[in-house]
């Protein structure tokens, strides 16, 4: 039996997971964000604790049995979120996450600090990022900076936590902006552009590998007959990937979350950070994933619905489950700003194309449709890379819309496949690395692709209206800089 904890952002979720692969149980726990300031996103970890703990206490209270039998843990999350802790191994400041654009100012400095940057890490500075955050805090806050003797990323505290070690593992690590991305393993350099040492790191190793077990006094609280595992666990998108068994170069998937992304497997890095495309290791050894990343994908959903006080169902319902015209209206979803293919942290969404004969559903449609356009940015800067991708899978909340899918196909102009279990892709590569990180089995037996539930494929005319109108709506854009 195994655990997978996925710490997103919206939410952690717990499932357990049979030798089978089964998910036998799975829990919950809302999280919240703060935001100080516009443009600004910050969680503090104590929360994610909780959340954590609450769905671990859950599942002790209805599945004793099955808890008892956990042999091995993964950890995923949300990524490129510091927590900087003091001598004490205690928070200084809230997580500044992945989505905060308040570091752009920083991201210059950097990369003029360190002219290797992209090379090394194969990504541009961008302020979601890691590093420029902390540049941000030496600045803002050289108190909190000055006192800082560890750095880890958001699911390394809960491992620390869980485990009271400090291990990274190098998928999320490449979420850092410290991480020499071929070499995997940390960059001195780059770390002394940031003013800091290796020595305030945690200790590297691959996703699969073991990363410490459980604390004993937490062993007996979920009432597991022995110390369970921690694997090194993935950043949330490469433990997606594991998930749906993205193991192969070239098998491409789209993640339709809170965020948004275009990601392919590759044996070799084919990085091209000038356009914003995103190299991170993988959850395996000699893997990498290169990605196109939208900030804003499901959450523009989440707004809209918000806004029109509806729930996201009764807002699609009326909209059936294929697109009969592209919508009149065109919307930006650039909510919290882009980074594929723009870096643009202060650009903002746009709805254009209203008139009194604007009716919800346009609006509703136009939403899917400006996501699903930014999502063949993400595309192209892949495909300029030399990468083929003929079809793509998709996970994530988004996935469980027919339409959405279905606009999806008809913009991109390829099949989008519908994957069994897509909605719990993280949790559930956290808990195949668990798996791998106990039994030692080959990665290909462990991370079979689940079953395709629905093809949604391109019509040749919506295609061709689709296609039409992407130059217009990529002129929509105009850079806030
Ligand atoms: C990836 C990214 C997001 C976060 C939150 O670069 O920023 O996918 O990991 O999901």
């Amino acid at each position: 039996m195994y655990l997978g904890i996925d710490l997103g952002t919206s939410a952690v979720k717990t499932i357990l997971v049979d030798d089978a692969q089964r998910v036998v149980a799975s829990r919950s726990h809302a999280l919240t964000i703060d935001v100080p300031q516009s443009g600004w996103a910050e969680q503090d970890p104590a929360t994610w604790i909780a959340a954590v703990f609450a769905t671990l206490d859950s599942l002790k209270a209805d599945h004793p049995r099955e808890m008892a039998a956990v042999e091995g843990i993964g950890l995923s999350g949300q990524m490129h979120g510091p927590v900087l802790l003091d001598a004490d191994m205690n928070p200084l400041r809230p997580c500044i996450l992945w989505n905060d654009g308040r570091s752009a100012r920083e991201c210059t400095v950097l990369e003029r600090r360190w002219p290797a940057l992209r090379a090394t890490t194969g990504n541009k500075a961008m302020p979601g990022f890691a590093a420029p955050k902390l540049l941000w805090i030496a600045d803002h806050e050289p108190e909190i900076f000055a006192a800082t003797r560890l750095v880890l990323l958001t699911k390394a505290y809960v491992r620390l936590v869980l485990s009271g070690e400090a291990i990274e593992d190098v998928s999320d690590a490449s979420g850092s902006l410290w991480l020499d991305v071929v070499r995997r393993d940390w960059s001195d350099e780059g770390l002394a552009a940031t003013g800091l040492t290796r020595t305030q790191m945690p200790r590297l190793v691959e996703g699969c590998a073991e990363a410490g077990r459980l604390r004993h006094d937490l062993t007996q609280r979920w009432g597991m007959s022995k110390r369970p595992l921690i694997a090194g666990g993935a950043g949330d998108n490469p433990a997606g990937a594991i998930g749906i068994g993205a193991v192969r170069p070239g098998a491409t998937f789209i993640t339709l979350g809170t965020s948004g992304a275009v990601i392919t497997p590759v044996e070799s890095v084919t990085a091209n950070p000038d356009r914003i495309v995103h190299t991170f290791c993988h959850a395996i050894p000699a893997m990498w994933l290169q990605a196109g990343a939208m900030l804003s994908a499901g959450s523009c959903l989440a707004w809209i619905s918000q806004l029109l006080g509806a729930s996201e169902a009764e807002l699609l319902a009326p909209l059936g489950s294929r697109p009969a015209a592209p919508s009149p209206v065109s919307f930006l979803p650039y909510l919290a700003g882009e980074r594929t293919p723009h870096d643009d942290t202060d650009v903002r969404g746009l709805l254009g194309g209203l008139s009194h004969a604007t009716s919800r559903s346009a609006i509703v449609q136009a939403v899917l449709e400006g996501v699903a356009f930014a999502l063949a940015d993400c595309r192209d800067v892949l495909t300029d890379t030399g990468l083929i991708i003929p079809e793509a899978d998709a996970i994530g909340g988004g996935s469980r819309s027919d339409l959405w899918l279905a606009i999806l196909a008809n913009v991109l102009n390829i099949p989008i496949h519908r994957l069994a279990e897509g909605e719990t892709g993280a949790a559930f590569g956290a808990a195949r690395l668990a798996r791998l990180a106990v039994t030692g089995e080959a990665i290909a037996s462990v991370c079979i692709a689940p079953a395709r539930t629905a093809t949604f494929s391109p019509e040749p005319a919506l295609a061709a209206a689709y296609a039409e109108r992407l130059p217009h709506w990529r002129l929509l854009y105009r850079p806030s800089h």
